[in-house]
C-alpha cells in the first residue's frame, strides 16, 4: 500500500461530522425509513449494512438532500440541514457516490472528474484536484480521455469515487460500492475506502455485504425494514451471531 493521499487541508474537528436522529422518509405516503439514527465520528468509516429494500439507499439520499425527510434531525458538523437544499450539502462537505454510479457514460474519465468540482470555481484548482486523482487512481490517468461508459464496472466506480472525491469532502458517502464489478476490484475499491479515510475524509458506507463493509469499517449499523436493529463496534457486529443469522442470512 501506497502512502495516505493528502486529499484535503486538514480538518479542524467538529464532532461529530454527522448526527442523524429519528429519520422518517416516506415515498408517495409509504414510510420507507421510520426513525433511523446513526452517526459518523470524525476519522471514522461507518458501515450501514441490510438486504435489499431496507431503506439504506433512502438513508444516503435523505443526508444528501435527494429524499424528503418527514421528521427527524440531520445534523452535519453542527449545522441543521432540515430546509438546505441538495446542492447547497456538497459546499459544506457531503458528497454522495451514488447507487448505480450515475456516471455521464459520454463524457470522458477527466470531465466526469471536472464535472464533480461543479461547487468549484476556480479552473486552476480543479485542475489540481484531477491531478490529485490521477495519483490516487492510476487508471483513471491512463484512461483520461476515454469515454466512461466504455471503461468497465470496476472502473467506472473507480471514477465514481473520484468523481465524489472532487467536491472535497469531509464526510463520504458511499451507496453499494462493490455492486456490480470483478472480485480484483472489489478488493481495490475496499483499499481505496480506506486509504481515503486515512487522508482524513470522514466516510459512511453502504453495503449489502457484512464482511465488504464491516471488515474495514470502524463501527457499524444494521438497518431491516426503516430500522436500525442493531449498532455496534464493527469488529463486534461481524462476528455476531445474531446478525449473521438473522439479518444477514449467513
Ligand atoms: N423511488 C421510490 N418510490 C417508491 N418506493 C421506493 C422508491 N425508492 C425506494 N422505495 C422503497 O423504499 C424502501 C427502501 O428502499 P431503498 O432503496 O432505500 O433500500 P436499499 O436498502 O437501498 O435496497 P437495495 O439493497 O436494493 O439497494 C423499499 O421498500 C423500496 O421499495
Ligand atoms: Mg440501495
Amino acid at each position: 500500500m501506497t502512502a495516505a493521499p493528502q486529499l484535503i487541508p486538514p480538518v479542524v474537528a467538529i464532532d461529530p461530522p454527522l448526527a442523524v436522529e429519528d429519520l422518517h422518509v416516506s415515498y408517495d405516503g409509504v414510510p420507507a425509513l421510520h426513525g433511523v439514527s446513526l452517526r459518523v465520528d470524525a476519522g471514522q468509516i461507518v458501515a450501514l449494512v441490510g438486504g435489499n429494500g431496507n431503506g439504506k439507499s433512502t438513508t444516503l439520499r435523505a443526508i444528501a438532500g435527494l429524499n424528503k425527510a418527514d421528521a427527524g434531525s440531520i445534523r452535519f458538523t453542527g449545522l441543521e440541514l432540515g430546509g438546505v437544499p441538495a446542492h447547497e450539502r456538497v459546499p459544506l462537505g457531503l458528497s454522495l457516490v451514488p447507487e448505480g454510479r450515475r456516471l455521464f457514460p459520454r463524457l470522458t474519465v477527466r470531465r466526469n472528474l471536472e464535472l464533480g468540482a461543479f461547487t468549484r470555481h476556480i479552473g486552476a484548482e480543479v485542475d489540481a484536484s484531477v491531478d490529485e486523482m490521477f495519483e490516487l487512481f492510476p487508471i483513471l490517468k491512463e484512461r483520461a480521455n476515454q469515454l466512461a461508459g466504455t471503461m468497465s464496472g470496476g472502473e467506472q466506480q473507480m471514477l465514481a469515487i473520484a468523481r465524489g472525491l472532487m467536491a472535497r469532502p469531509r464526510l463520504l458517502m458511499l451507496d453499494e460500492p462493490s455492486w456490480g464489478i470483478a472480485p480484483k476490484f472489489v478488493t481495490k475499491v475496499l483499499d481505496v475506502i480506506q486509504r481515503i479515510n486515512a487522508g482524513g475524509v470522514a466516510i459512511l458506507l453502504v453495503e449489502q455485504n457484512l464482511h465488504k463493509a464491516l471488515g474495514i469499517a470502524h463501527h457499524g449499523y444494521v438497518i431491516q425494514t426503516g430500522r436500525v436493529v442493531m449498532e455496534g463496534d464493527a469488529h463486534s457486529l461481524l462476528h455476531d451471531e445474531q446478525v449473521r443469522r438473522v439479518y444477514l442470512g449467513l
